[in-house]
């Protein structure tokens, strides 16, 4: 039997390159990126409900991702012209949860090569070996993958968490800070101690709002106006 070769991409690495035909034109990823943060995400297959209802609910999600500076950017192992009639499909047809006629703006790449899922590792053979799972990867304006989030075919993701860990990872880097257990913008922040997630020692001088607990357990507030005045695009 072939041995399928899929590699996959790890925090900190810069996200794998490729050019791609997509529903909006061709893409040069993540190179055209440079400067937004990118979520690139899988869906198993066209025409199927779990994919539809989450496109629906990213498609709708868009502009609150954009205020974010944040792109979003579909795959699936598909053709474009599947694609199409797909997308033009939800809009005429479908209603889920109170949303209709929703448009996806959003660029939607043909893998029929499966290409650029291999190199994703989007194609988990103990999953499908015809399908993408439903893979996330969140991918900052340098090119960077800082998070990624991996999901069976059968579980629709949850978008509210795709845009928590954006807002998340956008606060940890805007304030030298990390962000605990469901965290959201306005409750507690970490401050790491010296030398752990990358935060400098000199940096570690006793700041405002901080309170220690023991030399490893710091928190300090931040308002939710203050991280979202720094982190969301000015309207
Ligand atoms: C779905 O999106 O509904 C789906 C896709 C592939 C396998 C199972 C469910």
């Amino acid at each position: 039997m072939e041995q399928m070769i899929t590699a996959m991409p790890r925090i900190g690495e810069k996200a794998p390159s490729f050019k791609a035909v997509t529903t909006q034109g061709e893409i040069n990823f993540p190179e055209q990126y440079a400067g937004n943060w990118v979520i690139l995400f899988s869906h198993p297959a066209d025409f199927t409900p779990v994919c539809t209802s989450e496109f629906m609910t990213f498609a709708s999600m868009e502009s609150k991702f954009d205020e974010a500076n944040c792109k979003l950017v579909g795959l699936s192992v598909d053709g474009l012209y599947s694609h199409i009639a797909w997308l033009r499909t939800i809009y005429e047809k479908i209603e889920y949860k109170g949303m209709k006629n929703v448009e996806v703006k959003f660029p939607l790449i043909e893998d029929i090569t499966m290409e650029v899922a291999k190199k994703y590792g989007m194609i988990q053979p103990g999953e499908s070996s015809t399908k993408a799972v439903r893979a996330v990867f969140f991918i900052d304006p340098k090119g960077i993958v800082r998070a990624m989030i991996y999901y069976p075919l059968s579980l629709g993701r949850n978008f509210d968490e795709l845009y928590r860990v954006i807002t998340a990872l956008q606060t940890a880097d805007a304030f030298s800070v990390a962000t605990p257990a469901d965290w959201y913008p306005g409750d507690d922040l970490i401050v790491p101690p010296a030398g752990s997630c990358g935060i400098a020692k000199d940096r570690m001088q006793k700041q405002e709002n901080m309170k220690c607990y023991d030399w490893f357990f710091c928190t300090k507030k931040i308002s939710k106006e203050e991280i979202l005045t720094k982190i969301l695009k000015k309207k």
